[in-house]
């Protein structure tokens, strides 16, 4: 898909991988509108990009019917909104799996339902998702890899009907954003963090050559393999490495 001039909209474009896709798709000469929460740091992100800020909690009915307003008018969709909880699943906080489900996954179902509606109206279109490398299941983060498999899911059965729009899921392992200041901090050895900005090249070429799937770094893509053909053995070593 070609990007100059197309009408991009970015959710979580306030912080991490959402602020420096919408700062790579700017750069490709994309008009923005960047969604997120934080008033401020939307405000710096816009204002870095020439993007329309607006505001908006994906998890809150107003928010979410804002967005998918928004979402109609798009000619690229990139879910980048997203949170997550670590620890033992019985130790969730009451509310912390149902805020997670309708963020990371009932808010982009919604959002690319309505975008794809008027993309096939104007004969094209790109959704892309930002999934993890947890979609191919994590010890202590179980209710966060399911709405990123239920993700991952979703955007393979999209690419099932035949139509002018191409849909895209991008799976990075851990990324160096505040991500963790809810999640918890990263204490795992490997995958090692990479920077948002290696996240956003991604999305761009996801889009620019329509990949399907591409992970980050791109040797995760092997590791889900193993889960996929070699579920044993891929439990075995998730037990004996985390
Ligand atoms: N960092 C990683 O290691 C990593 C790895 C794999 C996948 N991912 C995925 O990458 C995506 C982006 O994460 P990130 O690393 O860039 O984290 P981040 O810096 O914390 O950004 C998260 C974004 O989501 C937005 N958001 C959170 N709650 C929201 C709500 N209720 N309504 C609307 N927007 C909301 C935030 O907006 P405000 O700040 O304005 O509230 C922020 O823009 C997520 O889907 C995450 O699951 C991250």
């Amino acid at each position: 898909m070609g990007l100059t001039g197309s009408r991009a909209v970015v959710t979580g474009a306030s912080s991490g991988i959402g602020a420096a896709t919408a700062r790579a798709l700017a750069g490709a000469g994309c008009e923005l509108v960047l969604l997120g929460r934080d008033e401020q740091r939307l405000a710096e992100v816009a204002a870095a990009t020439g993007g329309r800020a607006e505001p908006a909690d994906l998890t809150a009915p107003d928010g979410l019917a804002a967005a998918v307003e928004h979402a109609r008018g798009a000619d690229l969709l990139v879910h980048s909104a997203g949170v997550g909880w670590a620890g033992p699943v019985t130790a969730m906080p009451p509310g912390t799996a149902e805020a997670m489900i309708a963020l990371n996954l009932t808010a982009p179902v919604l959002l690319s339902t309505a975008a794809l509606d008027g993309m096939r109206r104007r004969g094209g279109g790109h959704l892309v998702f930002v999934a993890s490398i947890a979609a191919v299941g994590v010890r202590d983060e179980e209710v966060y890899a399911g709405t990123k498999a239920g993700v991952r899911a979703f955007a393979a059965s999209l690419r099932c009907a035949a139509g002018p729009v191409r849909v895209s899921t991008v799976l990075p392992g851990a990324v160096r954003t505040p991500f963790f200041d809810t999640r918890g901090r990263y204490e795992r050895g490997f995958p090692r963090l990479v920077e948002p900005e290696a996240v956003a090249r991604a999305v761009l070429r996801a889009v620019r050559r329509g990949r399907r799937e591409v992970f980050v770094p791109g040797w995760l893509g092997a590791a889900a393999r193993v889960g996929g053909a070699l579920p044993g053995t891929f439990e075995r070593l998730s037990q004996r490495f985390g």
